[in-house]
């Protein structure tokens, strides 16, 4: 059994997570741990630091490349974790999933080409889109109040447009928390191939997957499936790498590889970190049952969540966490806008998670919790939650 436990104290280390708390609410008492960026609240996995020091005693930190044994070790995941049966030589490193997705828009489109994205959805995606002037096609999914579904008939029609040639698709959803059927995936790889609109498939949450649900990587849904999309993994959210900053896009076509790999050399990024690599090795070969624990803890943290806001809140919509950590939850029933909602939970409640209305329009007055703490982080977080809600009725 591993620890899941103890919450490492991250207030003075550098966590983007700790300061953006600290610049919400400047007189934010110690001992509060903030639920916002997705990273865990956890001790690493021990094997981590053990492989990485014995990796670096024998080692020399100069330019490193891939190592056959990185990519083994993510060819070896893919396919027993996933069942996704990969070539090595189709495997490109890079920086993070954000600036890959950065480069697969710059060598997929040209500037004005329409980008779909299906919101509310990870902010970064929109913000990718405008930075490297391409146009952001924001189709809504459907919330039929208890869950959210694809709208077929608006994505169709966007995929026919000839002006839009893209879709960033996020495969299990953040911040919805939905892990995409197969028969969903099928529909949107269908629509996609029929129109010619190239897929980046952002795989970075596809290790979290709850107790009951089954995920498909997109490039599965077909025998030729993989043609069509650049899929981008990390080890990052499954086991807590994010400081590493190193991901992996898997693009079957040579010719888009090519075109991805220039992009990334454009900004002279062709090098990547070497012990992100080998912490990435160390967690696919040596760290599985450290992330089903893990999982186990987070089913566990979802449900508490769910009950407590059973009892004492049933207005607010909890949506079922069928993969990622993020859990998402409808406060609109409260009668907040943005602002005051945000002014409630960050002064009154001192709960600090990512706001919904980051997420695109269809995502105001929700929160999203990070759920990758040890239990009684969430027990205190939502017992503040309740005790500012009853002083302010
Ligand atoms: C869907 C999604 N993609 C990408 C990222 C970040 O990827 P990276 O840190 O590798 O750039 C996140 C982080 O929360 C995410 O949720």
């Amino acid at each position: 059994m591993y620890d899941f436990n103890t919450c490492p104290d991250r207030r003075n280390a550098g966590s983007y997570k700790y300061q953006d708390m600290i610049m919400r609410n400047p007189a934010v008492p110690e001992g509060i741990i903030p639920l916002s960026v997705a990273d865990m609240e956890f001790k690493n996995a021990p094997e981590i630091a053990e492989g990485l020091s014995e990796y670096l005693k024998n080692t020399v930190l100069g330019y490193t490349a891939p190592s056959e044994g990185f990519l083994d070790g993510i060819a070896d995941w893919l396919y027993r974790r996933h069942s996704y049966k990969i070539d090595k030589k189709w495997v490109s490193v890079s920086d993070g999933v954000v600036p890959a997705i950065g480069d697969l828009i710059r060598s997929t489109t040209k500037e004005g080409d329409g980008i779909i994205i299906l919101s509310p959805v990870y902010y970064p995606f929109k913000k990718s889109i405008v930075r490297n002037k391409r146009v952001v096609v924001e189709i809504d999914l459907i919330n039929d109040g208890k869950n959210y579904t694809i709208d077929f008939d608006a994505f169709e029609k966007a995929a026919a447009d000839e002006n839009n040639k893209l879709i960033i698709f996020c495969n299990p959803h953040n911040p919805v928390g939905r892990v995409w059927t197969r028969e969903e995936l099928k529909r949107v790889y269908d629509i996609c191939v029929s129109n010619g609109i190239f897929i980046i498939d952002d795989e970075i949450h596809n290790d979290l997957i709850m107790p009951g649900y089954q995920h498909t990587v997109m490039a599965c849904v077909d025998k030729d499936a993989g043609k069509h999309m650049a899929v981008c993994i990390a080890p990052s959210k499954s086991f807590n790498l994010a400081g590493l900053q190193t991901s992996a896009v898997i693009i079957e076509d040579q010719e888009i590889k090519r075109a991805f790999e220039r992009s990334r050399g454009l900004g002279y990024r062709g090098v990547v970190n070497m012990l992100g690599m080998e912490a990435c090795r160390i967690a696919y070969t040596r760290c599985e049952k450290w992330l089903d624990e893990c999982i186990e803890v987070i089913h566990g943290n979802a449900e508490y969540l769910k009950n407590f806001m059973n009892e004492n809140f049933p207005e607010v919509v909890v949506y079922p966490l069928e993969g990622t950590y993020l859990i998402w939850c409808d406060f609109n029933a409260w009668g907040m806008d943005n602002k005051a909602l945000e002014e409630f939970m960050t002064k009154e409640a001192l709960l600090f998670t990512d706001e919904g209305y980051l997420f695109g329009e269809s995502g105001n007055g929700f929160e999203r919790f990070n759920l990758a703490c040890p239990r009684y982080v969430i027990e205190d977080a939502l017992n503040r939650l309740r005790e500012a809600r009853s002083k302010k009725q």
